[in-house]
């Protein structure tokens, strides 16, 4: 821990300790759900879909290592163990059951859109109190909202194939 590093902050670090926890949280289960995704998925255009969910997963890492960091920074302990993912998290955990592509495309979008709220409420739980945590959320926040839409683009591409086949049979 930094310790002028930490004094600059102006809020609660505690209270900010504990939203980066529940988004620690969130960002493992957001990784698992699209390594595992990428594994499982079938259908119509899967390549495709596949390569989208391997690059969110390296992402949703990346966030974790981010978020992780951060609460060192601060003093904080990221959580120390699995079980605690769910029980912290914000976002939850939608196992790919159904592994059909429309299905899980359908499911990590609900995930990127709660991302996004999670990231919009930190954001401003720390706008003029914590600027570096400000900024990684307005960091973060981008990458999320380029997910849901390299996402719902290519839903919206699968729906257009099935239509296009549609009319031709
Ligand atoms: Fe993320
Ligand atoms: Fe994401």
């Amino acid at each position: 821990m930094g310790t002028f590093g930490k004094s600059i902050v102006k809020g609660n670090v505690d209270e900010i300790v504990a939203l980066l926890n529940k988004a620690y949280a969130d960002e493992w289960l957001a990784h698992y759900q699209y390594f595992i995704g990428s594994k499982v998925v079938k259908g119509i255009m899967k390549e495709a879909v596949i390569a989208e969910l391997v690059q969110h997963a390296a992402d949703e890492l990346r966030h974790a290592t981010m978020v992780a960091d951060r609460i060192i920074q601060l003093g904080g302990t990221p959580l120390l163990h699995p079980k605690d993912w769910l029980a912290h998290s914000v976002c939850g955990y939608d196992a790919p059951e159904n592994p059909q592509v429309l299905e899980v495309l359908a499911q990590n979008i609900k995930g990127e859109q709660c991302a996004i709220s999670v990231y919009e409420r930190l954001a401003e739980a720390t706008k003029d109190k914590d600027i570096i945590t400000f900024n990684m959320a307005n960091q973060i926040i981008a990458d999320e909202v380029l997910h849901e839409e390299e996402l719902q683009a290519l839903q919206e591409d699968i729906l257009g194939f099935i239509e296009t086949f549609k009319g031709r049979v």
